[in-house]
């Protein structure tokens, strides 16, 4: 599950067939074999040259928002820095203002606008963050709008409370105060409403600090909620906090040093890159390689936010990616599936085996390295969720 993979542990099968029943792999293998053993099973059976892989995980977005960041882009390409666009009013908080603008339902339309978008591309399953509401009443509207779109939608959503991604601007009191008001005002509302069982906290200059989060975090988890840290995106210190408390995952990492690697590498938390921040910031990788290298479980999402990562193609940002940090099409993969499902704790899909979720997607390509070489041009013509193609 941890570390570096060669391309050669890709297990291949040339001619290959899956059978499926109920939304779960009973069986993948040689496709006569399989329809010799199997006589009564329904066929699809495929013409033409097709690459079937699981279906995506993109383990860290925030879909869920109102309105257009455009000018903080133009902004930022024309020099400025995103930490300093934020203190001048644009930022997060610009994101905040539009988003509670909008109604539930709005935010549902847009929601199952982006993720038809990403299950076209083959993502199946979708994390997607609230942190646009930033005050209790609206960040219940975000994460219901999440589970509505959810039930209306053929990919997987799995919620996460971000009501600490900054402290709202027009929140009167320390930072401390607003951290109590979220734990005990809007954490056991969404227990009870079943509306997310994950919390997220950005650690970063201008958002939260390391101390205060750790504190915050150890509530969370008491709580029993699942937690994932914006980690180490502009300065280090994030990581430190996810692998203490035991985080799923550690999100960013661009700013990540030896000494970081080396923490997440002996830990159980997932190491999570966003190359859309690094490509939307103009700004450099998280290194994925030197993760891998030190034997951390590396994931790779798309943090499609509107923001940092507008541009939300997950297989495009993750072929730049592996060519800059020189990841093999295995790790790259495996970024995308099984491991980005360990992010998410969630250990049913992801491979194409026994008993997983039948979330798969087929490519025309007759090599599974064509995928990577398009950089994300080569879009899947095939994409089913639980053993039925959408
Ligand atoms: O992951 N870094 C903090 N949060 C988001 C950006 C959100 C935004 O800019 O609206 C991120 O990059
Ligand atoms: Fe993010």
């Amino acid at each position: 599950m941890k570390g570096s993979i060669a391309d050669d542990a890709l297990q291949i099968i040339p001619q290959g067939g899956v059978l499926t029943d109920n939304g779960l792999i009973v069986e993948a293998g040689d496709f006569e074999t399989l329809r010799k053993s199997n006589p009564n099973a329904e066929l699809e059976e495929i013409s033409g040259d097709h690459v079937l892989i699981p279906g995506f995980v993109d383990c860290h977005t925030h879909l869920c928002f109102a309105g257009s960041r455009a000018k903080d882009y133009a902004l930022r390409i024309a020099g400025k820095s995103y930490l300093e666009i934020a203190k001048s009013g644009g930022g997060i908080w610009d994101s905040v203002t539009q988003t509670r603008k909008a109604s539930k339902d709005e935010l549902v339309d847009l929601l199952l606008r982006r993720i038809d978008q990403h299950t076209k591309n083959g993502v199946t399953t979708i994390e997607v963050k609230s942190g646009y509401g930033l005050r209790v009443e609206e960040e219940i509207k975000q994460l219901k709008a999440i589970k509505e779109a959810s039930a209306k939608s053929k990919a997987d959503l799995v919620p996460t409370c971000l009501a600490t991604h900054i402290l709202p601007k027009d929140f009167n009191g320390p930072v401390e105060e607003y951290l109590e008001l979220i734990l005990n005002k809007l954490l056991p509302k969404i227990k009870q409403e079943n509306l997310a069982n994950r919390v997220d906290i950005f650690i970063e200059d201008g958002a939260f600090s390391a101390a205060d989060a750790a504190c915050y975090l150890e509530v969370a988890k008491k709580m029993s909620f699942d937690i994932t840290v914006h980690a180490d995106q502009f300065s280090a210190g994030g990581s430190q906090v996810a692998v203490s408390v035991g985080a799923v995952s550690a999100d960013h990492l661009e700013a990540s040093g030896d000494e970081e690697i080396n923490l997440l590498a002996a830990s159980e938390t997932v190491a999570v890159a966003l190359p859309g921040a690094s490509l939307g910031l103009g700004m450099g990788f998280a290194p994925a390689r030197k993760l891998l290298n030190a034997g951390a479980c590396l994931a790779i999402a798309s943090d499609w936010n509107p923001g940092s990562a507008p541009m939300g193609d997950l297989l495009m940002q993750a072929s730049i990616l592996s060519a800059y940090e020189k990841l093999t099409t295995a790790e790259t993969f495996a970024a995308l599936s099984f491991r980005a499902a360990k992010a998410l704790n969630l250990y049913d899909r992801g491979v194409l085996e026994k008993g997983k979720l039948a979330d798969m997607q087929a490519y025309p390509c007759n090599d599974y390295r064509e995928m990577l070489y398009h950089q994300g041009k080569l879009k899947p013509i095939k994409v089913y969720k639980k053993g039925e193609m959408i």
